[in-house]
């Protein structure tokens, strides 16, 4: 395996992500579960966060603690469903700006393409949580990684909820400096492009657009 990639197995992520799977699993329900796995990622991804030292009046003494510098995180979702995930990192940084890019997969060539891209300002000092719950051929993920390191991002980690292994090597050799969290590791692509075993396509059951 590549040693910038982390998968999770953690007993919670997989009870939520058997739920997440089932096709009788509703908008609502799938929408909640995307936000929760989220924010149990963003947790895990952030054990090598930066701190800054400040200090702290208690009621008693002051004291120096360490706390995440002001504005330095940042979240990009690749639209559209990458979007299902900006809450669950925004529970845990809740003032993190956010920058969208816009991807869709041609659906016969599979190739990416890019429609939509606003960032906020000073991104490029910020730690960027790109998130797309799908990492299938790995095509949107490294192009929206290049878009991010063209407008001068340094510091970005990669987040998804399901990753077929040919996405995960894609991203990890076209960008070996990007940790890449991923909180289920399934089998392979279809013929189409789709994970197996998978969820099926993860913006149609956000959106309740199919
Ligand atoms: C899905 C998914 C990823 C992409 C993954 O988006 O959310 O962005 O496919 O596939 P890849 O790894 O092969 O590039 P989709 O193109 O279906 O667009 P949507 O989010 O608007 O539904
Ligand atoms: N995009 C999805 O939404 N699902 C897949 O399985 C692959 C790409």
């Amino acid at each position: 395996m590549f040693k910038n990639v982390f998968i999770f197995d953690h007993p919670l992520i997989k009870h939520k992500v058997a739920i997440l799977r089932d096709k009788n699993t509703g908008m609502k329900e799938f929408r909640e579960l995307i936000e929760e796995i989220t924010t149990m990622m963003t947790y895990e991804s952030m054990r090598d966060v930066e701190l800054v030292p400040v200090e702290v009046e208690t009621p008693l003494e002051t004291v120096t603690q360490y706390k995440v510098p002001d504005d330095s995180i940042a979240i990009v979702p690749i639209l559209r469903a990458g979007l299902g995930m900006v809450n669950g990192v925004h529970k845990v940084f809740p003032t993190a700006k956010v920058g969208h890019i816009g991807m869709y997969r041609d659906e016969e060539t599979l190739q990416p393409r890019e429609y939509y891209c606003k960032l906020p300002d000073g991104i490029e000092n910020k730690t960027v949580f790109l998130v797309d719950p799908m990492l299938a051929t790995g095509g949107s993920a490294v192009d929206a990684l290049d878009a991010l390191k063209k407008r001068g991002c340094k510091k970005i980690k990669l987040m998804s909820v399901i990753a077929a292994p040919a996405g995960v090597e894609k991203v990890a050799l076209a960008h070996p400096d990007v940790p890449v969290y991923v909180s289920t590791l399934d089998r392979q692509l279809n013929e189409n492009g789709y994970i197996l075993p998978g969820l099926g396509d993860a913006g149609d059951r956000l959106f309740g657009t199919k």
